[in-house]
């Protein structure tokens, strides 16, 4: 595994960042199980790092599942669905108003590849839709993932090799009844996968309504873990317009494409599969429709260590945030590289706590809580 390093952004360029596209919060606000989730003070993390504040977005549980992808998943599925009928998007039919439509036609497959929560957020969709689901996933998926994914009724299919093998795997499922809903695109594939970061923006907006509002102080420093950068695209769409704000983009040492695609100049593939224990970042290759607004907007790229996503997991544990291997990951970019950033008392910090316990058994071994009985 390689050592932990930053990268300053050669290809910053934050005024060429598009801005959020907000067109999901009402379809989300639509949704049965929405509303905000939590910005949760770490007074911890502050003290380690000695610096004025640590907030963190907690997506431990966001409309009934444990991570934020289902803002994305709905959004690129409903979407999708909306295309697939023919509709636009403007007719804002309802999600009971789609199934009923859907459910007189003929059946339809939702298909996508995942390191875990994508996946299970589309299964759900699919649940709600009265559609079936076939999820592909990397042949080292720890059980726990795998099972949270058969639970929302879907098929799952193990493909042999890393994420990046699941995606090929899945783009070859396509067919007219088969409709792929990818978190990331690949050339001649990027609606859903746009529609995917549009979703996210309902989060973004969240924090700066709060932001705005003055619950939480303006940030100086956000950081945002990637795997191809979907999440990282829409984080930069909400800050970059904001010159206070230095953006931190965090991956894997072992899962670096991001980082190694800046370092090279353009988009790099790297050797897989990946394997480290943030499974959600495990990804080889950045989405061709992320890149441009990533590479763009953050001015600082560092990579961390397993070891590191562990310790900021029992970091924000100590003030009783239940944090996921990858939904640690910001918090363990800032705290591995906090002396080269430069951090100090007047800085406040801003991560998003991406998951909850994904893999239970393991949050408990690795911070000693006893989530699972
Ligand atoms: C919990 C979690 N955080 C962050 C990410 C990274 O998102 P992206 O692949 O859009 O970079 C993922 C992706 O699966 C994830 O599951």
């Amino acid at each position: 595994m390689s050592e932990p390093r930053l990268v300053r952004n050669p290809l910053v360029s934050k005024e060429s960042v598009r801005t959020l596209v907000d067109g999901s919060r009402d379809f989300h606000r639509s949704m049965p199980a929405y509303r905000p989730t939590p910005l949760a003070a770490l007074p911890a993390a502050a003290a380690r790092l000695g610096v004025g504040s640590v907030f963190a977005k907690d997506e431990s549980s966001r409309m009934g599942m444990p991570s934020f992808k289902i803002l994305g998943a709905s959004w690129a599925c409903y979407r999708t669905l909306l295309a697939h009928l023919g509709r636009p998007v403007d007719s804002a039919i309802s999600l009971d108003e789609l199934k009923a439509e859907l459910a007189v036609g003929p059946g339809l497959r939702l298909v996508s590849a995942t390191d875990g929560n994508h996946g299970r957020a589309v299964a759900r969709m699919a649940a709600l839709l009265g559609l079936s689901a076939h999820i592909l996933v990397p042949e080292d998926m720890v059980p726990a993932r795998i099972d949270a994914i058969t639970g929302e009724g879907a098929e799952v299919e193990i493909v042999a090799g890393g994420y990046d093998d699941a995606i090929r795997r899945s783009a070859e499922l396509a067919a007219d009844d088969a409709l792929v809903i990818s978190d990331t695109s690949w050339e001649g594939y990027t609606e859903p996968p746009s529609w995917v970061i549009d979703g996210y923006s309902t989060m973004i907006t969240e924090i700066l309504d709060e932001i705005a509002a003055g619950t939480v102080p303006p940030p100086t420093v956000v950081a945002a873990q990637i795997g191809v950068g979907a999440f990282a695209a829409a984080v930069a769409r909400g800050f970059s317009g904001r010159p206070a704000v230095r953006l931190v983009g965090v991956e894997p040492t072992d899962a670096d494409c991001v980082t190694a695609s800046v370092e090279a100049g353009g988009i790099t593939t790297i050797p897989g599969p990946q394997r480290s224990i943030m499974a959600g970042l495990n990804c080889g290759t950045p989405s061709v429709i992320a890149w441009p607004d990533v590479s763009a907007g953050y001015d600082t790229f560092v990579t961390v260590t397993d070891a590191a996503a562990e310790e900021a997991m029992r970091l924000m544990y100590t003030d009783g945030l239940v944090s996921g291997e990858s939904g640690a990951a910001g918090l363990a970019g800032i705290t591995t590289h906090a002396a080269e950033l430069g951090l100090g008392p007047d800085d406040h910090i801003l991560v998003i706590s991406t998951e909850g316990a994904t893999d239970v058994a393991n949050f408990d071994r690795i911070t000693g809580a006893r989530l699972a009985g």
